[in-house]
């Protein structure tokens, strides 16, 4: 379920909680993030390659290229792999990459074709946590202060878009706030 948890700087306590797309945008609009759902035009295979699943939102995708000046689109997927014994940590090492709060020269763009995550946006004194799954868009722009949470078990898909190749760095703030805010795994559970 797509969620919005907003929350105090300071202490965390919970100011709004909505599932409803229409107040999501609402909330996030007037501080630049675009945020959209999007409907495959036709149903994708669980296996499905990259140019099948850039095939299935090819309008919206195109669109959005045009829109945000994006000129690379790619996609990105990660699953649970039991069988694989090296799975918990390369799980750790992707969850924790992106973790800390950063910022990026380029916009952040994520389309969710499968799974969730979650975007931590930290505006004002406010923390905006977007959990997002799949059909929703959420468009971060250059410059703002966020994290990211795949949960302690990533699964998902997403298409990504980029300005330029290697624009997309993450430039650490070291503030360690991330750490007082609750994870995906318990915004989903119900908050904090
Ligand atoms: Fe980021």
């Amino acid at each position: 379920m797509t969620i919005l948890q907003v929350m105090a700087e300071d202490d965390a306590r919970v100011l709004l909680r909505t599932t409803d797309p229409e107040k999501i945008n609402d909330e996030l609009g007037p501080h630049g993030m675009w945020f959209e759902r999007w409907q495959a035009n036709a149903p994708l295979p669980d296996d499905a390659g990259e140019d099948e699943v850039l095939e299935a939102y090819r309008e919206d995708v195109d669109r959005l290229c045009k829109q945000g000046d994006y000129r690379l689109v790619d996609v990105v997927r990660l699953h649970p792999d039991d069988e694989d014994p090296g799975w918990p940590e390369k799980a750790r090492a992707a969850r924790t990459k992106f973790l800390d709060e950063h910022t990026h020269d380029e916009d952040e763009v994520r389309f969710f074709v499968e799974g969730s995550g979650c975007f931590y946006l930290h505006l004002g004194d406010r923390v905006y946590a977007v959990v997002c799954e799949a059909g929703d868009l959420l468009a971060v722009p250059a410059g703002t202060t966020h994290w990211f949470d795949m949960g302690e078990r990533p699964a998902f898909a997403a298409i990504r878009f980029f300005q330029e190749e290697d624009g997309w760095i993450g430039n650490f703030t070291g503030s360690g706030i991330s750490a007082r805010f609750p994870s995906l795994d318990e915004l989903v559970a119900g908050g904090q």
